[in-house]
């Protein structure tokens, strides 16, 4: 099979039960996207597949051969930081860490998704600009569970990212 993870080509033979992030993580050493749960419930997994996130343990790596799928390995590394990944930092936004390339993951995703003008579940209209206050944050990031609770840190980074006053 074929995949191209972060604009690299990669040939793997991985039996068609494997999820996308048992191919990503066992048989392609990208252990950038975590496994917390492997079961849709905590978001340490999500990665991008044709720009937007996804839960990678919840989808089988063979449906994802003509996708483009980005993990935390192609968004920043440790010597050229994504903005999003700086702000983390500054912000304290996260304590183990475990659950980081997930957030980042996503909120890129969800940043994207705003400024598309997709409206959440506690968004005042249904379109229109999205103004990403504490509460549309907390709403579209709410399938990203960390542990440590740095969610009023990973907020604040997430808003300064998207140039939303506090
Ligand atoms: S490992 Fe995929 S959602 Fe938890
Ligand atoms: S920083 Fe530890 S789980 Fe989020």
């Amino acid at each position: 099979m074929h995949f191209t993870i972060n604009g690299t080509k990669y040939d793997a033979d991985p039996d068609i039960r494997t999820s996308l992030l048992d191919l990503l993580r066992e048989h392609l050493g990208l252990t950038g996207s975590k496994k917390g749960c492997d079961h849709g419930q905590c978001g340490a997994c999500t990665v991008l597949v044709n720009g937007r996130r996804i839960n990678s343990c919840l989808t089988l790596a063979v449906m994802h051969q003509d996708d483009e799928i980005t993990t935390i390995e192609g968004i920043g590394t440790p010597d050229n930081l994504a903005p999003l990944q700086s702000a983390f930092v500054r912000h304290d936004g996260f304590q183990c860490g475990y659950c980081t390339p997930g957030q980042i993951c996503s909120a890129t995703g969800m940043l994207d998704e705003a400024k598309k003008g997709w409206p959440s579940h506690v968004s005042e209209s249904l379109d229109g600009d999205i103004a990403l206050s504490d509460e549309e944050i907390r709403e579209r990031m709410s399938g990203n569970l960390c542990r440590c609770s740095a969610y009023p840190n990973i907020v604040d980074a997430i808003r300064e990212i998207a140039g939303e006053d506090a």
